[in-house]
């Protein structure tokens, strides 16, 4: 019960392995479909798609059934802890989903259990956000900068935070579309990073990676920030200690006020927004933010993805 039967089957778990022109590709159909929803309205009649969460999920849950239905197909949700996926190896259970649909997004809290998972479909799967990859919402930060300034190679992103699967999303992205990408990441948990791509992006001359966020922001078009911690352990009691020992590295990297009085940068954020810890109100709330724009440009980018694997 594996994928043997049919290896062409394209996925998207990371943004490896993808061509460069199909990625461009994607862009141009988001901006597409975006403009014109109603041309692509049948585009999917009479497709499924489950959606398998094994984490809570605001934008990446709601974009997807969003876009799917207005594509013409239909999504199913599947909350992990509803389904018989813990009794068995998963394989099994994704090859009996792949039976009845045309594509599977999958957010699982570990990459191993999504490759698991993928290895049981016969149909697309889709990462809607593993611990090493967020593929699909890297992918709505590039649109956000392309319907923003018309282009995006050239474009100086900078990132501050704690290195996480955004960011690995983000260096991807970045070596595809010429970004120049500048981390201050003073937390980089070695069991997250990607060196392979952050080496590769670092030949290419893109990436910089400094500690110091006052000089980074003089240079920035955009800045992106995102929580310091897992959602799924914010707040809980067991990991309290790990939420203190980050809060005190990061908060001189918050971005607030002071960084918005040095900077024309706009602002991303991926959300759910941990207000007062990575970013203040005052910034989300600004004229420069795009937050928002961005968390709904989510669904565009989601239907050119789907569009294009189905
Ligand atoms: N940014 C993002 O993936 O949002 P959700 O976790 O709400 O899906």
């Amino acid at each position: 019960m594996n994928r043997k039967k049919n290896k062409e089957i394209q996925d998207l778990i990371s943004w490896e392995n993808w061509k460069s022109q199909d990625i461009h590709d994607l862009i141009l159909l988001a901006e597409k479909i975006k403009n014109n929803p109603s041309s692509y309205a049948n585009t999917l009649m009479g497709h499924f798609m489950f959606m398998i969460f094994q984490k809570t999920s605001t934008r990446t849950r709601v974009s997807f059934e969003i876009g799917m239905t207005e594509m013409g197909g239909k999504a199913v949700y599947l909350d992990w802890d509803k389904t018989n996926f813990q009794l068995t190896p998963i394989q099994y259970e994704t090859a009996y989903l792949s039976s009845h649909s045309s594509v599977i997004v999958a957010r699982m809290k570990k990459h191993e259990d999504l490759l698991k998972l993928r290895e049981g479909a016969e149909v697309p799967v889709i990462n809607g956000c593993c611990n090493i990859y967020h593929p699909c919402q890297a992918l709505a930060d590039m649109f956000t900068i392309y319907e923003d300034r018309g282009s995006i190679k050239g474009v100086k992103l900078l990132y501050v935070g704690v290195y996480n699967n955004v960011v690995n999303s983000l260096v991807e992205l970045a070596c595809i579309f010429g970004v120049h990408l500048h981390l201050v990441c003073p937390i980089c948990p070695k069991e997250v990073v990607d060196n392979k791509m952050r080496e590769k992006l670092k030949e290419n001359g893109l990436l910089t990676e400094s500690l110091d966020l006052k000089q980074a922001i003089k240079d920035a078009d955009y800045i992106y920030t995102d929580t310091w911690i897992d959602m799924e352990f914010f707040g809980q009691k067991q990991y309290k200690d790990l939420q203190e020992e980050r809060v005190k590295i990061m908060l001189p990297y918050q971005v607030n006020q002071e960084v918005l009085q040095n900077t024309n940068a706009k602002i991303l954020h991926d959300m759910p927004i941990h207000l007062n810890y990575e970013i203040t109100k005052e910034v989300v709330e600004s004229p420069r933010s795009l937050i928002l724009k961005q968390a709904s440009n989510r669904l565009h980018v989601q239907k050119a993805i789907l569009d294009f694997l189905i």
